[in-house]
């Protein structure tokens, strides 16, 4: 019988959380009290500031086709973000604005890789970034962050992995899932590996940059040398709970802006004009609310934390970043999907295996700490009953 699909999509992953959101919601259709720790996102509501400029936007007659690259008012305040927060030049022509940070991810990969390149990634890590790289034929190099490391990239490791036909290092830091930040030294290492080098580049995710408890965020491009070798990626939908606007950006060579550019004119024309208004207010507006959201991520870290690690056979490392928490729960001998789905199965949690984010999840869960202290206490105390049971 003929194919109807393209055999590429076999190679298509996904993102199992909206799978486990739509497992957990029909459980509530049964009646079931479910608590939500799988979903990656901000339980916040946008800063009105930012709701009223998008409401203003879109009376001033912001509902038309706007330029592919992105609203100029808004190229001109990301480079000026970009700028301040990372302590490098970025121009605006060297932006493009996107809708959600995701697609960045794509085009990236879809503008430099070739089939058979080597593209290393974290592991686990998002997992958009394998997805895309089998999707398009290259060739996925794990780099596995260990605990140990404090999920954090292997010095050594990484530098072995580093070949000559390495195209594309894909960096996440703060880290999803497992809240890891990458040291200074874990990026200087990756510089120098490829300094002189013009084939290779860096995609640096930092979509959580802003979502950080000690320290301050690092990122490659900030390393001599290292701007014209860095896509660097960032958005709106963690820092401003923005989620469902579906706005973020990327800075990068202005020759690959160019071209990235054209893969949004070959897909989505342009990104929403009075969102991109609404995101120029989040960047040049105040930033309180922002940073009550830290603050509150901060306590909820410290609740859920120290409530996982009260759990015999569960022990929880400290995030660094982001508002997920990575538990070891290998001493339950059991594989890590199984273990999440009898969580929500049985426990009437929503978590995640750590597999959902590649085979060096196996052994750990996800959990989402963007949820209320009052439901994290709830789903702790759950997952204690579940487990006394195992
Ligand atoms: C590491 C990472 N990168 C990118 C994204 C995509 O974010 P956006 O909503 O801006 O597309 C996410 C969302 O979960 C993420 O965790």
């Amino acid at each position: 019988m003929a194919r109807l699909l393209a055999q590429r999509m076999d190679k298509l992953g996904t993102e199992t959380a909206f799978e486990v959101l739509a497992k957990a919601k029909a459980l509530e259709k049964q009646g079931r009290n479910i608590i939500h720790l799988e979903i990656g996102e901000p339980d916040f509501d946008t800063p009105n500031n930012i709701k009223d400029a998008a409401v203003k936007a879109l009376k001033a007659g912001y509902t038309h086709y706007v330029p592919a690259a992105g609203i100029p008012e808004l190229r001109t305040a990301i480079a000026e973000y970009l700028s301040k927060s990372r302590g490098i030049t970025v121009d605006p022509d060297e932006v493009v604005v996107t809708p959600g940070a995701k697609p960045i991810i794509f085009y990236s990969i879809l503008a430099c890789v070739e089939p058979g390149d080597e593209v290393m990634y974290p592991n686990p890590g998002f997992p958009i970034y394998e997805s895309m790289v089998n999707f398009l034929g290259a060739k996925p190099v794990p780099m596995p962050l260990k605990e140990e490391n404090n999920f954090a990239i292997d010095n050594d490791d990484t530098a072995n992995k580093i070949t000559k036909k390495t195209k594309l290092i894909i960096l996440n830091s703060p880290e999803n899932p497992t809240g890891g930040v990458l040291t200074k030294d874990n990026l200087e290492v990756i510089a120098d590996r490829i300094k002189g080098r013009d084939d290779v580049l860096v995609l640096t995710d930092e979509v959580y940059s802003q979502i950080i408890y000690e320290g301050k965020h690092q990122s490659i491009a900030s390393l001599p040398g290292m701007k014209d070798k860095t896509i660097l990626l960032d958005g709106f939908s963690k820092t401003y709970a923005m989620t469902g606007w579906r706005l973020g950006y990327a800075a990068m060579r202005k020759d690959l802006a160019q071209k990235v550019a054209q893969l949004m004119i070959n897909s989505n024309s342009c990104t929403c004009a009075f969102t991109q208004m609404a995101g120029a207010e989040a960047l040049r507006g105040p930033q309180d609310e922002a940073k009550k959201f830290v603050e509150e991520f901060r306590k909820r870290r410290e609740v859920i934390v120290n409530g996982l690690n009260k759990i015999n056979g569960i022990t929880c490392k400290m995030p660094h970043g982001a508002f997920y928490v990575f538990p070891n729960v290998k001493s339950f001998g059991i594989q890590s999907k199984k273990l999440a789905d009898q969580i929500l199965q049985d426990g009437g949690v929503a978590v995640l295996s750590g597999t959902a984010f590649g085979a060096f999840g196996e052994g750990y869960l996800r959990l989402s700490f963007a949820n209320s202290i009052e439901n994290i206490n709830k789903a702790v105390e759950r997952i204690s009953e579940l487990v006394k049971k195992l």
